[in-house]
């Protein structure tokens, strides 16, 4: 996919503030520290747009991207906060959950959500809970597996195989990736290109 052009379009703490363009958009969801923001800024072909940490729960506001990729047209791309990061109290859980579904529920744009998932990781409920509640809502979902350059080829085989048994995503909508190698990521924009 060719960007022409990738800019940060807003931050914002309550869905209600979020950009009215008229724009398609996707929105990523996952684990805090699963690597969002790194998937993002390699979708966007741009270095450090999205901001990246090693410290879990970095970001926590919406943050809409504004991608231009020419006569493919332009979309938003929406990094959201990560879940389960560690030492929060229910009370920020509680937030999250607010600002995190009110958007997904309220959200009229939205044309299908990228749920991140660690290829080293086994889904826990947070994952399966997530993606039954996007279906019941009817909001397509695509997985991304991430860090796949940590796992050596014959592991890394193994696990896309066992994840893709139990994620109840249909196995071509599962994209193994990698932030650090770019792999996956020009399958994963052929397929939003079809749901933008
Ligand atoms: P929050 O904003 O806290 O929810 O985290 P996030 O999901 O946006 O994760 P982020 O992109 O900030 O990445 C977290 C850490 O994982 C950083 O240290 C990244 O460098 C690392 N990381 C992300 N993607 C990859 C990848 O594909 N391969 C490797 N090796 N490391 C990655
Ligand atoms: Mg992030």
């Amino acid at each position: 996919m060719k960007i022409l052009a990738a800019e940060l379009a807003a931050s914002v703490a309550d869905p209600a503030g979020a950009p009215a363009q008229g724009l398609p958009e996707i929105a990523f969801l996952g684990r805090s520290n699963v690597g969002k923001s790194s998937l993002l800024n390699r979708l966007m072909a741009r270095r450090q747009l999205a901001r990246t940490s090693q410290t879990p729960g970095k970001t926590r506001l919406l943050h809409f991207y504004r991608v231009d990729r020419g006569d493919r047209g332009s979309c938003l791309l929406v990094d959201l906060p990560g879940y389960g990061w560690a030492r929060v109290s229910r009370r920020e859980r509680g937030r999250w959950r607010r600002m995190v579904e009110g958007y997904l529920q309220g959200r009229r744009p939205l044309r299908a959500v990228v749920l991140l998932h660690d290829l080293r990781r086994d889904p826990g409920p947070d994952e399966v809970d997530l993606l039954a509640w996007l279906d019941q809502r009817q909001i397509p979902a695509l997985v991304a597996l991430t860090k796949l350059d940590k796992l050596k080829a014959g592991p890394r085989a193994r696990r896309v195989a066992a994840l893709g048994g139990c994620l109840p995503v249909q196995a071509d909508w599962i994209v193994p990736t990698s932030a650090r190698t770019g792999a996956g990521v020009e399958r994963l924009w052929e397929l939003l290109d079809r749901l933008l």
